[in-house]
Protein backbone atom coordinates (compact mmCIF):
# COMPACT_ATOMS: atom_id res chain seq x y z
CA UNK A 1 0.00 0.00 0.00
CA UNK A 2 1.16 3.36 -1.04
CA UNK A 3 1.65 6.70 1.72
CA UNK A 4 -1.05 8.11 3.47
CA UNK A 5 -2.32 11.26 2.12
CA UNK A 6 -4.85 13.75 3.92
CA UNK A 7 -8.44 13.96 3.00
CA UNK A 8 -8.63 17.81 2.01
CA UNK A 9 -7.73 20.21 4.55
CA UNK A 10 -9.77 17.34 7.19
CA UNK A 11 -6.41 16.71 9.27
CA UNK A 12 -7.42 12.50 8.37
CA UNK A 13 -5.12 10.69 6.63
CA UNK A 14 -6.09 7.60 4.17
CA UNK A 15 -5.01 5.07 1.77
CA UNK A 16 -5.95 6.71 -1.68
CA UNK A 17 -7.99 3.44 -2.19
CA UNK A 18 -11.26 3.25 -0.38
CA UNK A 19 -14.18 0.91 0.61
CA UNK A 20 -17.60 2.01 -0.52
CA UNK A 21 -19.56 -0.04 1.37
CA UNK A 22 -23.40 -0.16 0.07
CA UNK A 23 -22.67 -3.69 -1.07
CA UNK A 24 -21.80 -4.91 2.04
CA UNK A 25 -25.04 -4.56 3.32
CA UNK A 26 -26.72 -6.93 0.46
CA UNK A 27 -25.72 -10.49 1.40
CA UNK A 28 -26.92 -11.99 -1.78
CA UNK A 29 -26.44 -15.41 -3.61
CA UNK A 30 -28.15 -14.42 -6.84
CA UNK A 31 -25.46 -11.11 -6.98
CA UNK A 32 -22.53 -13.19 -5.66
CA UNK A 33 -22.71 -10.56 -3.13
CA UNK A 34 -20.04 -12.03 0.40
CA UNK A 35 -21.33 -11.46 3.87
CA UNK A 36 -19.96 -7.88 4.31
CA UNK A 37 -18.12 -8.23 7.60
CA UNK A 38 -15.78 -10.88 5.58
CA UNK A 39 -15.14 -8.52 2.84
CA UNK A 40 -14.24 -5.80 4.94
CA UNK A 41 -12.04 -7.82 7.40
CA UNK A 42 -9.73 -9.18 4.18
CA UNK A 43 -9.70 -5.18 2.93
CA UNK A 44 -8.63 -3.93 6.09
CA UNK A 45 -5.97 -6.80 7.06
CA UNK A 46 -4.86 -5.71 3.49
CA UNK A 47 -4.11 -2.06 4.82
CA UNK A 48 -7.46 -0.44 3.47
CA UNK A 49 -8.60 2.37 6.03
CA UNK A 50 -10.85 4.33 4.32
CA UNK A 51 -14.78 3.47 4.74
CA UNK A 52 -17.59 4.75 3.14
CA UNK A 53 -21.17 4.23 4.00
CA UNK A 54 -24.73 5.90 4.99
CA UNK A 55 -27.84 5.63 6.73
CA UNK A 56 -29.41 5.01 3.56
CA UNK A 57 -27.51 1.68 2.88
CA UNK A 58 -29.84 -1.09 4.10
CA UNK A 59 -31.61 1.15 6.20
CA UNK A 60 -28.66 1.02 9.10
CA UNK A 61 -27.36 -2.82 8.01
CA UNK A 62 -23.81 -1.54 6.40
CA UNK A 63 -23.27 1.04 9.25
CA UNK A 64 -24.21 -2.09 11.66
CA UNK A 65 -21.80 -4.63 9.83
CA UNK A 66 -18.83 -2.14 10.08
CA UNK A 67 -19.49 -1.00 13.66
CA UNK A 68 -19.55 -4.99 14.82
CA UNK A 69 -16.42 -5.79 12.11
CA UNK A 70 -14.04 -3.13 13.52
CA UNK A 71 -15.40 -3.97 16.97
CA UNK A 72 -14.62 -7.47 16.16
CA UNK A 73 -11.31 -7.00 15.10
CA UNK A 74 -9.97 -4.86 17.91
CA UNK A 75 -9.78 -2.68 14.45
CA UNK A 76 -11.54 1.47 14.73
CA UNK A 77 -7.71 3.15 15.24
CA UNK A 78 -6.28 4.40 12.56
CA UNK A 79 -9.83 3.69 10.38
CA UNK A 80 -10.96 6.71 8.46
CA UNK A 81 -15.54 6.11 8.58
CA UNK A 82 -17.47 8.45 6.09
CA UNK A 83 -21.18 8.05 6.99
CA UNK A 84 -24.09 10.24 5.59
CA UNK A 85 -28.00 11.00 6.53
CA UNK A 86 -30.69 12.62 5.55
CA UNK A 87 -33.20 9.93 4.71
CA UNK A 88 -36.22 9.71 6.90
CA UNK A 89 -37.80 6.43 6.34
CA UNK A 90 -41.47 6.79 6.68
CA UNK A 91 -44.80 5.11 6.44
CA UNK A 92 -45.24 6.46 2.95
CA UNK A 93 -41.98 6.51 1.58
CA UNK A 94 -38.88 7.93 2.08
CA UNK A 95 -38.16 11.88 2.25
CA UNK A 96 -35.10 13.85 2.92
CA UNK A 97 -34.62 16.03 5.87
CA UNK A 98 -31.34 18.49 6.43
CA UNK A 99 -33.23 19.90 9.75
CA UNK A 100 -30.62 20.54 12.17
CA UNK A 101 -32.82 18.33 14.41
CA UNK A 102 -32.66 15.50 11.80
CA UNK A 103 -29.33 16.11 11.07
CA UNK A 104 -28.00 16.25 14.80
CA UNK A 105 -30.39 13.10 15.84
CA UNK A 106 -28.88 10.94 12.36
CA UNK A 107 -25.48 11.31 13.83
CA UNK A 108 -26.09 10.24 17.15
CA UNK A 109 -28.15 7.17 15.51
CA UNK A 110 -25.41 6.76 12.84
CA UNK A 111 -22.62 6.50 16.38
CA UNK A 112 -24.61 3.70 17.84
CA UNK A 113 -24.63 1.78 15.08
CA UNK A 114 -21.24 1.96 13.95
CA UNK A 115 -20.10 1.55 17.84
CA UNK A 116 -17.66 4.43 17.70
CA UNK A 117 -17.86 7.56 19.61
CA UNK A 118 -16.39 10.04 16.93
CA UNK A 119 -17.47 9.52 13.22
CA UNK A 120 -14.12 10.68 10.68
CA UNK A 121 -16.75 12.59 8.26
CA UNK A 122 -20.09 12.88 8.37
CA UNK A 123 -21.72 14.00 4.89
CA UNK A 124 -25.48 15.60 4.38
CA UNK A 125 -26.33 12.78 1.79
CA UNK A 126 -28.65 14.66 -0.23
CA UNK A 127 -30.20 18.35 -0.17
CA UNK A 128 -33.69 18.64 0.99
CA UNK A 129 -36.03 21.26 -0.12
CA UNK A 130 -36.81 23.29 2.60
CA UNK A 131 -33.54 24.13 5.10
CA UNK A 132 -31.39 26.77 4.04
CA UNK A 133 -27.49 25.19 3.49
CA UNK A 134 -26.09 26.95 5.90
CA UNK A 135 -27.85 25.95 8.51
CA UNK A 136 -27.82 22.08 7.81
CA UNK A 137 -23.87 22.67 7.93
CA UNK A 138 -24.18 25.31 10.79
CA UNK A 139 -25.62 21.99 12.43
CA UNK A 140 -23.04 19.79 11.27
CA UNK A 141 -20.41 22.32 12.96
CA UNK A 142 -21.77 22.31 16.43
CA UNK A 143 -21.41 18.72 16.19
CA UNK A 144 -17.72 19.23 14.97
CA UNK A 145 -17.28 21.21 17.98
CA UNK A 146 -18.53 18.71 20.01
CA UNK A 147 -16.27 16.03 19.80
CA UNK A 148 -19.38 13.49 17.75
CA UNK A 149 -17.65 14.49 14.02
CA UNK A 150 -14.07 15.12 12.41
CA UNK A 151 -15.05 16.54 9.22
CA UNK A 152 -18.09 17.93 7.28
CA UNK A 153 -19.03 16.73 3.82
CA UNK A 154 -22.19 17.24 1.63
CA UNK A 155 -23.18 14.97 -1.28
CA UNK A 156 -25.92 15.76 -4.57
CA UNK A 157 -25.74 19.66 -3.95
CA UNK A 158 -25.47 22.02 -7.02
CA UNK A 159 -22.27 24.14 -7.67
CA UNK A 160 -25.40 27.09 -6.08
CA UNK A 161 -25.84 24.82 -3.64
CA UNK A 162 -22.30 24.49 -2.50
CA UNK A 163 -22.12 28.27 -2.48
CA UNK A 164 -24.86 28.33 0.07
CA UNK A 165 -23.28 25.18 2.41
CA UNK A 166 -20.22 26.84 2.53
CA UNK A 167 -21.10 30.18 3.42
CA UNK A 168 -19.22 30.54 6.44
CA UNK A 169 -16.13 28.08 4.94
CA UNK A 170 -17.26 24.67 6.94
CA UNK A 171 -16.98 22.39 3.90
CA UNK A 172 -14.27 19.83 3.97
CA UNK A 173 -15.63 17.04 1.40
CA UNK A 174 -17.92 17.23 -1.67
CA UNK A 175 -19.03 13.11 -2.99
CA UNK A 176 -21.14 13.40 -6.41
CA UNK A 177 -21.36 10.83 -9.50
CA UNK A 178 -18.01 11.35 -11.44
CA UNK A 179 -16.61 8.83 -13.97
CA UNK A 180 -15.21 8.33 -17.11
CA UNK A 181 -18.33 8.01 -18.79
CA UNK A 182 -19.52 11.17 -17.10
CA UNK A 183 -17.14 13.90 -16.00
CA UNK A 184 -19.07 16.92 -15.82
CA UNK A 185 -18.20 17.35 -12.45
CA UNK A 186 -15.13 18.73 -13.52
CA UNK A 187 -17.18 21.45 -15.29
CA UNK A 188 -19.55 22.03 -12.83
CA UNK A 189 -17.90 21.85 -9.59
CA UNK A 190 -13.93 21.33 -9.75
CA UNK A 191 -13.40 24.81 -10.04
CA UNK A 192 -15.72 25.43 -7.03
CA UNK A 193 -13.78 22.80 -4.95
CA UNK A 194 -10.34 23.88 -6.11
CA UNK A 195 -10.99 27.39 -5.15
CA UNK A 196 -11.95 26.19 -1.47
CA UNK A 197 -9.99 23.64 -1.02
CA UNK A 198 -12.70 20.80 -0.39
CA UNK A 199 -11.50 17.63 -1.68
CA UNK A 200 -14.14 15.53 -3.98
CA UNK A 201 -14.97 11.94 -3.63
CA UNK A 202 -16.27 10.48 -6.94
CA UNK A 203 -19.18 7.79 -6.59
CA UNK A 204 -20.30 5.25 -9.34
CA UNK A 205 -16.12 4.89 -9.93
CA UNK A 206 -16.52 2.18 -12.03
CA UNK A 207 -20.13 3.12 -13.55
CA UNK A 208 -21.62 0.43 -11.52
CA UNK A 209 -18.89 -2.82 -12.77
CA UNK A 210 -19.14 -0.97 -16.53
CA UNK A 211 -15.73 0.52 -16.87
CA UNK A 212 -14.19 -2.79 -15.38
CA UNK A 213 -13.45 -4.09 -18.71
CA UNK A 214 -15.07 -7.62 -18.10
CA UNK A 215 -18.56 -6.54 -20.04
CA UNK A 216 -18.77 -7.55 -23.51
CA UNK A 217 -20.70 -6.43 -26.30
CA UNK A 218 -22.99 -9.94 -25.50
CA UNK A 219 -23.22 -9.34 -21.96
CA UNK A 220 -26.20 -10.41 -20.94
CA UNK A 221 -26.90 -7.39 -18.10
CA UNK A 222 -28.52 -8.14 -14.73
CA UNK A 223 -31.70 -7.19 -13.71
CA UNK A 224 -30.48 -4.27 -11.49
CA UNK A 225 -27.89 -2.99 -14.08
CA UNK A 226 -30.57 -2.66 -16.51
CA UNK A 227 -32.38 -0.08 -14.99
CA UNK A 228 -29.44 1.89 -15.01
CA UNK A 229 -28.71 4.72 -18.26
CA UNK A 230 -24.86 3.40 -18.95
CA UNK A 231 -26.41 -0.32 -19.70
CA UNK A 232 -29.01 1.19 -22.57
CA UNK A 233 -28.66 -0.55 -25.31
CA UNK A 234 -28.56 2.65 -27.64
CA UNK A 235 -25.06 3.80 -25.17
CA UNK A 236 -24.14 0.81 -23.85
CA UNK A 237 -22.23 -0.98 -26.73
CA UNK A 238 -20.33 2.22 -27.67
CA UNK A 239 -18.93 2.39 -24.00
CA UNK A 240 -18.16 -1.37 -24.06
CA UNK A 241 -15.37 -0.52 -27.08
CA UNK A 242 -14.34 2.41 -25.74
CA UNK A 243 -13.70 0.95 -22.47
CA UNK A 244 -11.63 -1.87 -24.64
CA UNK A 245 -9.36 1.19 -25.99
CA UNK A 246 -8.01 1.19 -22.46
CA UNK A 247 -6.50 -2.46 -22.69
CA UNK A 248 -3.35 -1.46 -23.91
CA UNK A 249 -2.49 0.96 -21.48
CA UNK A 250 -3.81 -1.91 -18.46
CA UNK A 251 -1.14 -4.66 -20.16
CA UNK A 252 1.73 -1.56 -20.70
CA UNK A 253 1.76 -2.01 -16.44
CA UNK A 254 0.24 -5.30 -15.85
CA UNK A 255 -2.85 -4.65 -14.52
CA UNK A 256 -6.40 -4.71 -15.15
CA UNK A 257 -8.60 -2.27 -17.00
CA UNK A 258 -10.32 -0.83 -13.52
CA UNK A 259 -6.65 -0.13 -11.82
CA UNK A 260 -6.26 2.25 -15.17
CA UNK A 261 -10.03 3.79 -14.74
CA UNK A 262 -9.08 4.48 -10.81
CA UNK A 263 -5.74 5.21 -10.63
CA UNK A 264 -6.81 8.05 -13.64
CA UNK A 265 -9.05 9.32 -10.79
CA UNK A 266 -6.51 10.05 -8.69
CA UNK A 267 -4.47 12.15 -11.02
CA UNK A 268 -7.57 14.85 -10.89
CA UNK A 269 -6.61 17.75 -8.63
CA UNK A 270 -9.72 17.67 -5.84
CA UNK A 271 -9.75 13.46 -5.76
CA UNK A 272 -7.28 12.33 -2.68
CA UNK A 273 -9.74 8.72 -2.18
CA UNK A 274 -11.56 6.78 -4.58
CA UNK A 275 -14.21 4.25 -2.89
CA UNK A 276 -14.82 1.63 -5.92
CA UNK A 277 -17.99 -0.41 -4.38
CA UNK A 278 -17.42 -4.47 -3.90
CA UNK A 279 -19.46 -7.47 -3.67
CA UNK A 280 -16.99 -9.79 -2.32
CA UNK A 281 -12.97 -10.33 -1.14
CA UNK A 282 -11.54 -10.90 -4.64
CA UNK A 283 -12.56 -7.56 -5.95
CA UNK A 284 -11.92 -5.21 -2.99
CA UNK A 285 -8.55 -6.82 -3.03
CA UNK A 286 -8.16 -6.12 -6.64
CA UNK A 287 -9.18 -2.72 -6.04
CA UNK A 288 -6.29 -2.19 -3.57
CA UNK A 289 -3.67 -2.79 -6.63
CA UNK A 290 -4.28 0.62 -7.86
CA UNK A 291 -2.17 2.18 -5.36
CA UNK A 292 0.91 1.03 -7.34
CA UNK A 293 -0.38 2.27 -10.94
CA UNK A 294 1.73 5.19 -11.64
CA UNK A 295 0.17 6.55 -15.32
CA UNK A 296 2.02 8.61 -16.90
CA UNK A 297 1.55 11.79 -18.77
CA UNK A 298 0.87 9.94 -22.56
CA UNK A 299 -1.06 7.59 -20.38
CA UNK A 300 -3.26 10.24 -19.46
CA UNK A 301 -3.51 11.74 -23.21
CA UNK A 302 -4.67 8.72 -24.27
CA UNK A 303 -7.45 8.16 -21.96
CA UNK A 304 -8.13 11.54 -22.12
CA UNK A 305 -8.78 11.37 -26.16
CA UNK A 306 -11.10 7.99 -25.58
CA UNK A 307 -13.12 10.26 -22.73
CA UNK A 308 -13.30 13.21 -23.83
CA UNK A 309 -14.72 16.20 -21.65
CA UNK A 310 -17.67 17.07 -23.48
N1 LIG B 1 -23.45 9.77 -2.20
C1 LIG B 1 -24.27 9.06 -2.95
O1 LIG B 1 -25.42 9.45 -3.21
C2 LIG B 1 -23.80 7.72 -3.47
C3 LIG B 1 -24.52 7.07 -4.49
C4 LIG B 1 -24.03 5.86 -4.96
C5 LIG B 1 -22.88 5.30 -4.41
N2 LIG B 1 -22.22 5.95 -3.39
C6 LIG B 1 -20.97 5.41 -2.79
O2 LIG B 1 -20.06 5.14 -3.81
C7 LIG B 1 -19.61 3.79 -3.73
C8 LIG B 1 -19.30 3.25 -5.08
O3 LIG B 1 -20.48 3.15 -5.87
P1 LIG B 1 -21.06 1.74 -6.35
O4 LIG B 1 -20.52 0.66 -5.51
O5 LIG B 1 -22.53 1.85 -6.43
O6 LIG B 1 -20.55 1.69 -7.85
P2 LIG B 1 -19.10 1.42 -8.51
O7 LIG B 1 -18.02 1.60 -7.52
O8 LIG B 1 -19.07 2.21 -9.76
O9 LIG B 1 -19.22 -0.10 -8.94
C9 LIG B 1 -19.11 -1.12 -8.02
C10 LIG B 1 -19.37 -2.43 -8.73
O10 LIG B 1 -18.35 -2.67 -9.71
C11 LIG B 1 -18.04 -4.06 -9.76
N3 LIG B 1 -16.64 -4.20 -9.32
C12 LIG B 1 -15.99 -3.53 -8.33
N4 LIG B 1 -14.72 -3.91 -8.24
C13 LIG B 1 -14.53 -4.86 -9.19
C14 LIG B 1 -13.43 -5.64 -9.59
N5 LIG B 1 -12.24 -5.51 -9.01
N6 LIG B 1 -13.60 -6.53 -10.60
C15 LIG B 1 -14.78 -6.65 -11.21
N7 LIG B 1 -15.88 -5.95 -10.88
C16 LIG B 1 -15.76 -5.05 -9.88
C17 LIG B 1 -19.02 -4.75 -8.79
O11 LIG B 1 -20.25 -5.01 -9.44
P3 LIG B 1 -20.67 -6.40 -10.08
O12 LIG B 1 -20.09 -7.50 -9.23
O13 LIG B 1 -22.13 -6.36 -10.10
O14 LIG B 1 -20.06 -6.34 -11.43
C18 LIG B 1 -19.30 -3.64 -7.80
O15 LIG B 1 -20.49 -3.82 -7.10
C19 LIG B 1 -20.76 3.07 -3.02
O16 LIG B 1 -20.34 1.86 -2.48
C20 LIG B 1 -21.19 4.10 -2.04
O17 LIG B 1 -20.35 4.03 -0.89
C21 LIG B 1 -22.65 7.17 -2.95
Amino acid sequence: MNEKVELGKTGLYIHSIGLGANKIAEENKETNTEYGGKVLSAAIENGLNFIDTAYYYGEGDSEEIIGKTLKENKSRDGIVIATKGAHKFTNDGVVLDNSPAFLTNAVDESLKRLQTDVIDLFYIHFPDKNTPKYEAVGALQRLKEAGKIRSIGVSNFSKDQLKEANQNGYLDVVQANYNLIDRSAEKTIFPFMLENDISFVPYYPLASGLLTGKYTKDTVISEKNKVRPQFQDDVYKKHVEKVGKLRGIAEKHDVNIHHIVLAFYLTRAPIDAVIPGARNTGQVLSNLETAAVQLTPEDIQIIENIFPLD
